[in-house]
């Protein structure tokens, strides 16, 4: 894809960002409410114009053009709902897949196709070539993993639990939620299972809860202002393992999956919103 110089609203959004920012750390001397309150109004002025857009665009022709060592276009790719069909399964993975015995979320599984149906190198696939650089031109997983969300927006939350590796998946997640460790003995637990705590000016949201799992779940890929560029769930984790003084989660990793399924369980009966904008 060509590169695209950087949309006018976004410009606009990242000096309202700014100014937002500075307007912020005053109002922390005077009271934690008002600055809630602006932190609110400027989340719902974000929704307005969401440069994720633009990545759910590229994402969608890059589904359909042939690219490769074998010259094949993603479109008969298996997500999930059947080869080709794009619509809704972000709302139902991770989940369990025959053809490689695994329990797969959605980068796993793009990836899986991109190596399959392409000919592309999985040892290509890693958070350094993954995740693109603040700023930077997003990466082909980035805008395919936009346009494969953006699929499913409005789409009821339904991560299946039917399979014994679907179980065992929740359970490890589960497991690995609740685990301590690192130079300060923190778990997911730590900064994610209370009601009100906070980072800075961050909500830390209460993964333990319907309520704020499913905001979680439903809202990731994000397309984050503060880096200006699109972050994948992928991309959540491995950013909460280097706040937990965790060793480098690795893309794809067993554990990533399982975490991802464990949220999206706990998330079900939500509605897909993402990619949503971040702060
Ligand atoms: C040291 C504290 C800390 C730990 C430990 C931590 N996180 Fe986070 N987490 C954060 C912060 C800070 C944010 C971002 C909040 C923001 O940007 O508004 C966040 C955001 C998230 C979000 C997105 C929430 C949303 O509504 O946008 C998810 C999902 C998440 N964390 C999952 C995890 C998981 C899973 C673990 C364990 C592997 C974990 N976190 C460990 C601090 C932490």
């Amino acid at each position: 894809m060509p590169n695209k110089p950087m949309p006018i609203t976004s410009i606009t959004q990242a000096a309202a960002f700014l100014i937002a920012i500075s307007a912020l750390s005053t109002a922390a001397f005077a009271q934690q409410k008002s600055s809630q309150d602006a932190i609110n109004e400027y989340r719902q002025s974000l929704q307005d114009g969401n440069p994720a857009d633009l990545n759910a665009a590229r994402g969608e022709a890059l589904w359909k053009t042939k690219a490769g060592p074998k010259n094949a276009s993603l479109e008969a790719c298996d997500l999930g709902l059947g080869a080709g069909k794009v619509k809704g399964v972000a709302a139902v993975l991770p989940k369990y897949f025959a053809d490689t015995g695994k329990v797969m979320d959605v980068e796993s599984r793009l990836v899986h196709c991109m190596v399959t149906l392409q000919g592309a190198k999985r040892e290509d696939f890693k958070s350094s070539t993954v995740f693109s650089g603040e700023g930077a031109k997003a990466t082909v997983m980035e805008d395919l993993v936009a346009y494969v969300y953006d699929e499913s927006r409005e789409i009821s939350i339904s991560v299946p639990q039917d399979h014994a590796e679907e179980k065992a998946a929740y359970a490890r997640g589960k497991q690995a939620f609740y685990f301590k460790g690192g130079p300060y003995d923190f778990s997911c637990a730590s900064c994610h299972s209370e009601d009100g705590k906070r980072i800075r000016l961050q909500d830390l949201p209460n993964l333990t809860k319907p309520g704020p799992a499913q905001a979680a779940f439903s809202q990731w890929p994000a397309y984050r202002v503060s880096q200006g560029a699109l972050r994948t769930m992928q991309w959540r984790l491995y950013d909460c393992f280097r706040q937990q003084r965790f060793p480098e989660l690795q893309y794809l990793s067993q554990t990533s999956v399982d975490l991802i399924t464990f949220m999206g369980v706990n998330a079900n009966g939500g509605k897909m919103a993402a990619p949503a904008i971040k702060r």
